[in-house]
């Protein structure tokens, strides 16, 4: 088993039988769909699918009650997610579904946790003025419960390494929120850049970890003031586990996880500035694009 940050893309997939299904056995897809096995975002958006831009309710009625077909295995995912079509009342979209059974075990994540975080971050965001994750639902599907997010076409001409490596401004929300979602896996790739410049983040499977571990390549504001409107959110935030967000994430999270969140957010209240690598452990996730 690897560690979450540390995912070589070449290590091939566990060898151990895991119980995780073998979406290419049994999954039936066409020619067209073949197609859709895919490493690469943009060539997703060649294929058709329906990407409608759609209100956040709208999006989460749509994923937990629409029947979802599935249309392909995304070739460069390490969890076996799987691209999709959402359906219900006329309304259409592309999705992806990441199905507990393909999660990958990792040493320093409990097995069959990772659907959970990823909507557990989704609802994180959703408690923000922020809209930095998909909608994203937890739902039973073709290979048993999983994660089901919308999927976000991403600006072809956009390039998320570039707003990183040029330390873009637009990318501070993000990093206020890995810190409060103790993310450890926030690479480039992860980054979703739509028309018009707004930034969404996905692949949250790996967050909220009790113990400190943020790995990522947004690392251009550490040690630096968060502004008033992001004291604001982390605030908001803190008040939130409280009531109504502290709740949701009890039923997706163990009560240590959500503890440490409170915490974690105390302290980033009281520091008031973006946290510092830890010398003691890995800062980037690998590979980070
Ligand atoms: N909701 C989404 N909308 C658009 N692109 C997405 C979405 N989720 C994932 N992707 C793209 O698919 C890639 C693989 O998905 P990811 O969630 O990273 O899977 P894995 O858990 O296997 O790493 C991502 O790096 C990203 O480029
Ligand atoms: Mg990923």
């Amino acid at each position: 088993m690897r560690e979450a940050g540390d995912r070589p893309d070449d290590a091939g997939p566990e060898t151990e039988d895991d119980g995780a299904p073998d979406p290419d056995a049994e999954l039936d897809v066409d020619d067209e769909a073949d197609e859709a096995e895919v490493d690469e975002r943009h060539a997703i958006d060649e294929l058709g699918l329906p990407m409608p831009v759609l209100a956040v309710e709208t999006a989460l009625a749509l994923l937990a009650h629409g029947t979802v077909e599935l249309v392909g295995l995304l070739s460069a995912s390490t969890n076996n997610a799987l691209l999709g079509v959402a359906r219900l009342d006329g309304l259409e979209a592309a999705c992806i579904y990441k199905p507990v059974a393909g999660e990958r075990p990792l040493v320093d994540f409990p097995d069959g946790t990772l659907a959970r975080r990823e909507v557990a971050a989704f609802e994180t965001s959703r408690a923000t003025p922020w809209n930095l994750v998909p909608p994203t639902v937890l739902r039973d599907g073709e290979y048993g419960e999983g994660m089901v997010q919308l999927w976000i076409r991403a600006d072809p001409a956009a390039d998320p390494v570039a707003l990183v490596v040029g330390e873009d401004p637009v990318l501070r929300p993000m990093a206020v929120f890995d810190a409060a979602v103790n993310n450890t896996d926030r690479k480039a790739g992860h980054l979703v850049v739509v028309n018009g410049g707004h930034v969404y983040g996905v692949d949250h499977g790996v967050t909220f970890s009790p113990v400190p571990k943020l790995r990522t390549v947004l690392w251009a504001w550490r040690g630096q003031p968060f502004a008033d409107e992001e004291l604001a959110v982390l605030h908001e935030l803190r008040a939130g586990l409280d009531a109504a967000l502290g709740e949701t994430l009890g039923g997706l999270l163990d009560r240590i996880e959500v503890t440490a969140t409170r915490r974690r957010l105390d302290r980033l209240i009281e520091a008031g500035v973006f946290p510092q690598p830890d010398p003691r452990r890995p800062a980037l996730p690998w590979p980070p694009v």
